[in-house]
């Protein structure tokens, strides 16, 4: 395994230092030539250095800090707007204003932006991934002039980085991993599955401080929490119809 897939942490503190153009031009360029759905390509990457626009994103990113400390912050969009102008120009009538098309320049997009932060990983510099480019979808459109056909699906901050955070846990692999078919868990399989990860000091501290009983209930009623999910999926129904996604 790739020891920047094995090493990976999340970075949110980065130094000052700029990140070179030969640099970024080879995180970008990794981006690209990850596989794509029928090499259509059908995602942009928007690049974020200016600290103006950078202090614009930074509320749409819920003031996450590492967005204005970041030198970069990449966003990754699922985008059909150059693939119909290209079709439009050929005498071809794209049929890409749905649901599905949508999910496969969402998923080229990600995949993507996976392989950018794999490169960044390689050349010293640290990434973290800020999922708060879907809850606030719309605002990004405005400030990244994003046009019809254009949609944020992630963003990531990348820097050199100013911490080395300890390796976060993952899961047994039994938890993730079925051969040949899907085998659904027994009540004995999550307890054992979940025993290491609740046994943590950390996700011990983490309940006590949101005054929960157990972890699970920090996710369900603190980070996320139904009405958030709903409240934002509205907002993302609303975004899919804007950009001419869903009717
Ligand atoms: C799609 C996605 C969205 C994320 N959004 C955020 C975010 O908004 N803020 C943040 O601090 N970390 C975010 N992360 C980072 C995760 O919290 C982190 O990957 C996870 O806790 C595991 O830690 P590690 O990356 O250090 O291994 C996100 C990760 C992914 C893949």
């Amino acid at each position: 395994m790739l020891n920047e897939i094995k090493e990976h942490r999340s970075i949110r503190k980065y130094t000052d230092k700029q990140i070179p153009k030969d640099v970024m031009d080879s995180i970008l360029n990794a981006a690209i030539r990850a596989s794509n759905t029928g090499n259509m390509q059908v995602y942009s990457i928007v690049v974020t250095t200016d600290s103006k626009i950078k202090d614009e994103l930074a509320p749409t990113h819920f003031n996450q800090p590492m967005v204005k400390n970041a030198p970069a912050i990449l966003t990754f969009c699922a985008d059909f707007n150059r693939f119909n102008k290209w079709c439009r120009q050929r005498n071809a009538e794209p049929g890409y204003d749905n649901f599905l098309s949508f999910l496969t320049a969402a998923i080229d997009a990600i995949i993507a932006a996976q392989n950018a932060c794999i490169e960044a990983q390689a050349n010293g510099l640290g990434i973290c991934y800020l999922g708060t480019a879907i809850y606030n979808a719309d605002k990004i459109i405005d400030i990244l002039n994003l046009p019809k056909g254009v949609i944020p699906v992630t963003a990531v901050t990348i820097g050199y980085p100013a911490e080395t955070p300890e390796l976060t846990d993952r899961l047994p692999i039994e938890a993730v991993v079925h051969y040949e078919k899907y085998d659904d868990f027994t009540t004995e399989d999550i307890n054992k599955l979940y025993e290491e990860k609740e046994a943590r000091e950390d996700n011990k501290q983490f309940i006590a401080e949101n005054n929960k009983e157990t972890l699970a209930q920090v996710f369900t009623d603190v980070r996320y929490p139904l009405a958030n999910n709903e409240h934002f999926s509205e907002v993302l129904f609303g975004v899919l119809k804007k950009q001419g996604f869903l009717k």
